[in-house]
This record gives C-alpha cells, sequence and structure tokens, in this order.
C-alpha cells in the first residue's frame, strides 16, 4: 500500500468543493487515513512548493495558497499517487480531462482547486511537512475485500 498527500486548495474550500472531493477519492476506494482543516503558515508554504521557490509564478502561487483554509489529507491503497494525480487531471484544468477534478471544476491554471503528490518520494516529503507520525491512522477499510483482488 501506497500514501499520498492531497490538499483541496482554498478556491475548493470557497466553492463547497470539500465533500464532492472526499467522496471521489473515498469512492474509488482509497482510504482516508488523515485530514485536518487550517491556513498554512509561510514556512510551510514554501516548504510544500520548494521546487518552484524561483518561479516567476511562485508570488502568486503563495498568495494563492495563503488566501484561506485549506483541507489536508493523507490517502493509502495501492498505488495511491498515481491514481490520485489521474483523479485531478493535469495541471492547467483547461487542458484536463472532464470526469477529472480539475477538468470538472476548475478554469485558470492558478485557481486549479486541488493539490496531490506528483512521486512517492514527494508524498513521504509533503505528508511529513504537515503530519506527524501520530496524526496517521492505522485501520482496514470493512470493503477492502472487494476493493482489492487479493
Ligand atoms: P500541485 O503541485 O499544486 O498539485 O500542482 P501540479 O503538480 O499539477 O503542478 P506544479 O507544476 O507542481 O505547479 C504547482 C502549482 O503552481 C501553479 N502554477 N502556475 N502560471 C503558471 O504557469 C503556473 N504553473 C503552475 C498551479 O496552481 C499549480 O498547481
Ligand atoms: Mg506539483
Amino acid at each position: 500500500m501506497e500514501r499520498t498527500f492531497v490538499m483541496v486548495k482554498p478556491d475548493g474550500v470557497q466553492r463547497g468543493l470539500v465533500g464532492q472531493i472526499v467522496s471521489r477519492l473515498e469512492e474509488k476506494g482509497l482510504k482516508l487515513v488523515a485530514a485536518r482543516f487550517e491556513s498554512l503558515p509561510e514556512a510551510r508554504v514554501n516548504d510544500q512548493y520548494r521546487e518552484h521557490l524561483e518561479k516567476p509564478f511562485f508570488p502568486s502561487l503563495k498568495k494563492y495558497i495563503m488566501g484561506g483554509p485549506v483541507f489536508l489529507m493523507v490517502w493509502e491503497g495501492r498505488n495511491a499517487v498515481a491514481i490520485v494525480r489521474k483523479l485531478i487531471g493535469v495541471t492547467n484544468p483547461q487542458e484536463a480531462a472532464p470526469g477529472t477534478i480539475r477538468g470538472d471544476y476548475g478554469i485558470d491554471i492558478g485557481r486549479n482547486v486541488i493539490h496531490a503528490s506528483d512521486s512517492g518520494e514527494s508524498a513521504a516529503r509533503e505528508i511529513a511537512i504537515h503530519f506527524k507520525p501520530a496524526d496517521i491512522s492505522s485501520y482496514t477499510r470493512i470493503d477492502s475485500a472487494v476493493i482489492y483482488e487479493y
């Protein structure tokens, strides 16, 4: 099983999409193992998006992410990182396929509703930025026996 970090961005929270997004991931069969609702401090935004610190869009990205509360989550499942990236769609919502979260809910690249880790390494790093090991629950979803083949 693999873990991934997912965050509903401030525009997604303001637009009342938290429930829809959680539902999509739950219905896929992924398991929610941690969640928290909060406004991110600057240091954690810099850490989260450290590969973009020098990019021209970083100041507006930071302002956007710090513009309101976000919903932080850790999801677990077989190939969870790749599955969630597929479910959220490509970065630019105008190019994201219908049926994906960004494809269904967004228009501008700088208002793309949701973040998800892009690799196993990013997931481990991002989970550690936002959650302590004790924040992450260990349990078995009762339906896992019919979601997985073995
Ligand atoms: P995220 O990290 O938020 O899940 O998004 P991503 O992997 O799909 O895209 P990434 O390249 O990591 O970019 C991070 C966020 O920065 C904003 N962005 N703006 N104006 C631009 O050219 C531009 N490029 C990226 C987006 O909000 C993107 O989600
Ligand atoms: Mg990214």
